[in-house]
């Protein structure tokens, strides 16, 4: 590896407890640049911790998270490097989208031109200026999209930013996330959309009960007998033929 361009995302040996039982259990995986990266299990798993972990949002017990070679917080403007996508829910219900996303953009330390272009990308500029109260879920994740836009960043974290989007909005979550890749940027996606997560990943990482239990290309997912991303999860996930 060259040590000069350091990977975009980096785990070793991460684990994390709470209240004593152990949720992240040694989990190592690595994300390499251009590629759309699909994180993948059952509800519970610990994607989202993961991710926060990531991004040092929680503490470690143990292991290392790294992001382009450094610890979340050593990251300088970490928002011109890294847009992520949490959750939708933390939208202040009685500011409209476009003041959240012009406080967002003081924090970037990026112009208030980013705000009408990131509107605009996520097809939210007519309703820009209604109260986040009064948004629908997909509105909302269109406007947390939007604010992981702001800063141009050369990655994107995203957890299951699909969530409530209608099918034009998925439609362009998926034609964008490979755009941004084609374009070198890099993408780490949860997700339990394992037909969307077929049609952009480049790479999948698999989790269940806090290990990663398969870390793969989609060429060798889609070699499995079954041919598909789904069928390859269930078989790694010994989830086949369970009945929710
Ligand atoms: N702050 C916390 N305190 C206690 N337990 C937690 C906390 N955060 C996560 N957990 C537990 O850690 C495990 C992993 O949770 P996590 O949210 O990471 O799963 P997930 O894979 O994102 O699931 P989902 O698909 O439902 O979003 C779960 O058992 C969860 O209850
Ligand atoms: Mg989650």
């Amino acid at each position: 590896m060259n040590e000069q361009t350091p990977l975009p995302l980096e785990a070793h040996g991460l684990r994390k407890a709470f209240r004593g039982r152990p949720r992240i259990d040694d989990v190592t995986f690595s994300v390499r640049p251009g590629r759309v990266v699909g994180l993948l299990g059952p509800n519970g798993a610990g994607k989202t911790t993961t991710i926060r972990l990531l991004l040092g949002l929680v503490s470690r017990d143990a292991g290392d998270a790294l992001v382009f070679g450094v610890p979340y917080r050593d990251l300088e403007r970490p928002p011109q490097q890294v847009g992520v996508v949490l959750d939708a829910g933390g939208l202040h219900p009685s500011r409209s989208g476009r003041q959240h996303l012009t406080m967002a953009a003081l924090r970037a330390g990026v112009g208030a031109d980013r705000v009408e272009a990131v509107l605009a990308e996520v097809g939210m500029s007519r309703d820009a200026d209604r109260r986040a109260g009064t948004y629908s879920l997909g509105m909302r994740q269109r406007i947390a999209i939007a604010a992981a836009l702001l800063g141009e960043p050369r990655l994107l974290v995203l957890d299951e930013p699909a969530n409530g989007l209608d099918p034009a909005g998925m439609h362009w979550l998926r034609q964008k996330l490979r755009a941004f890749a084609a374009a070198g940027g890099t993408v780490l996606v949860s997700s339990h959309l394992l037909s969307d997560i077929q049609e952009i990943a480049d790479d999948v990482v698999v989790i269940t009960d806090g290990r990663v239990v398969a870390e793969a290309t989609m060429a060798e997912v889609l070699a499995d007998p079954s041919g598909t991303l789904e069928g390859y999860y269930l078989e790694v996930t010994g989830t086949e033929g369970m009945v929710r």
